[in-house]
């Protein structure tokens, strides 16, 4: 077992492993097992009541996907952490979790389009106020607040404006109002995002991007840092698991019990197994795709078929010096550009040779999506504003191939636009 002041890589490859000790396997089985199985019934009756621990039936928890969250809480250094079907899924129990109708959540406007769809849905049907905020205004954040904010949602790096927020100044306002923040690690991993020193309470992740790493299991992740106290957390349910299991362990109780076994929202054991396998190879694949991502970025600034190269690792990012400060020498692998149209940018997608154009990313695989046409198709002019949607853009999440070979690509591309 590592210990906690073990490095990151260490962590990443010993840390949430049961292997089949009998077999001699190297990794953790798969537990393909709907329920759990006891000799008698006063043993199921005491892990029912929570007096033995033990696995009971794998809406709720499952041993391949304990070990999987053992391991992610490990890489994170939280308290704890609970693994959900989807990056989606993981937001959604966070907002089961902290709220009810009448609360307001307060969130930086850049965000992924299916949170903001989330958001919005929730809004509307069931009464609850997301109160959208630009982090680079000042004084926006503060305004905001009030004594109905149950949290305060940011992006670490925004998908897919590219910004990059200052997390230790916002992390100081929101904990003077008392309340949580939760952080979207997904483009920073914590590879780059040291959550819980910068001052996250909650991380949650899309592993089905760069922890996954290959673009074959849909999943999200769910961190308790282990800094918020939840027995001051204004809400009956979080009151009563503080008394039950103790006010650390309350959040990642009341998610478990009240949302995640009544939603039906754990990941399954394979997926589990594929980003748990993801993991131990996370640091390699995130500085490949950092390196790669920056002189792609510096290659495409120089070109004169693009009016525009976003990526917090250039200095003509207006987000350069925060990234520099909280995330030197990576800063991610997603970029994008501006063509000048929609039809350049969709004549750039066309002539590419190597990108896949998916609606994904944080694959080894470079991908290439026009927001505006898919992601975004549906939103109001409004939301692609805060979300730094052009019409003449261009994602691009940079994968981990042999950089020349992508610069080339990209080069040849442009040129014949
Ligand atoms: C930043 C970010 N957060 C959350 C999500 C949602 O994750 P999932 O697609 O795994 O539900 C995504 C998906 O693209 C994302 O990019």
């Amino acid at each position: 077992m590592p210990a906690q002041q073990d490095g990151f890589a260490t962590r990443a490859v010993h840390s949430g492993s049961r292997p089949g000790r009998a077999q001699g396997a190297t990794t953790t089985p798969i537990y393909a097992s709907a329920g759990f199985a006891y000799e008698t019934a006063a043993e199921l009756e005491d892990v029912f009541a929570g007096h033995k621990p033990g696995h009971i039936y794998s809406r709720i928890s499952n041993p391949t996907v304990a070990a999987y969250e053992e391991r992610l809480a490990a890489v994170e250094n939280g308290r704890g952490a609970i693994a959900t079907a989807s990056g989606m899924a993981a937001l959604a129990t966070v907002i089961m979790t902290l709220t009810r109708a009448g609360d307001r959540i307060v969130s930086n406007a850049s965000l992924f389009g299916g949170t903001r769809r989330l958001f919005t849905a929730l809004m509307s049907r069931y009464e609850l106020e997301v109160v959208y905020i630009d982090l680079d205004r000042e004084g926006e954040l503060e305004a905001a607040l009030n004594d109905r904010t149950r949290f305060v949602y940011l992006e670490a790096i925004g998908n897919p404006k590219l910004d990059v927020p200052d997390i230790p100044a916002v992390a100081e306002t929101v904990h003077a109002a008392g309340i949580p923040l939760v952080v979207d690690s997904t483009l920073t991993t914590p590879f780059m995002l040291d959550a819980h020193q910068v001052g996250a309470d909650l991380v949650l992740h899309s592993t089905t991007k760069f922890i996954s790493g290959h673009g074959n299991s849909i999943g999200g992740a769910l961190i308790d840092t282990g800094r918020f106290n939840w027995g001051e957390f204004p809400d009956p349910d979080l009151g009563k698991a503080s008394s039950l299991v103790g006010k650390e362990l309350a959040f990642l109780y009341t998610a478990r019990q009240l949302v995640v076994q009544s939603l039906g929202n754990l990941a399954s054991a394979f997926d589990a197994y594929l980003q748990s396998m993801g993991i131990e190879t996370l640091g390699l694949r995130m500085e490949r795709h950092c390196s790669n991502a920056l002189s792609l970025a510096r290659a495409l600034e120089n070109h004169p078929g693009v009016a525009a190269v976003n990526y917090p690792g250039l200095a003509s990012s207006p987000w350069h010096e925060t990234a520099e400060r909280l995330y030197r020498p990576h800063y991610g692998a997603l970029l994008s550009l501006r063509l000048g149209t929609r039809e350049r940018a969709f004549a750039l997608i066309n002539a590419l040779r190597l990108p896949k154009q998916i609606a994904n990313l944080g694959d080894c695989k470079t991908l290439v999506i026009h927001p505006g046409s898919t992601i975004y198709h549906d939103h109001s002019a409004d939301v692609l504003e805060a979300s730094g949607v052009h019409d003449d853009l261009v994602r691009v999440s940079v994968g981990i191939e042999t950089v020349d070979d992508l610069i080339a690509d990209f080069t040849q591309a442009l040129d014949r636009l």
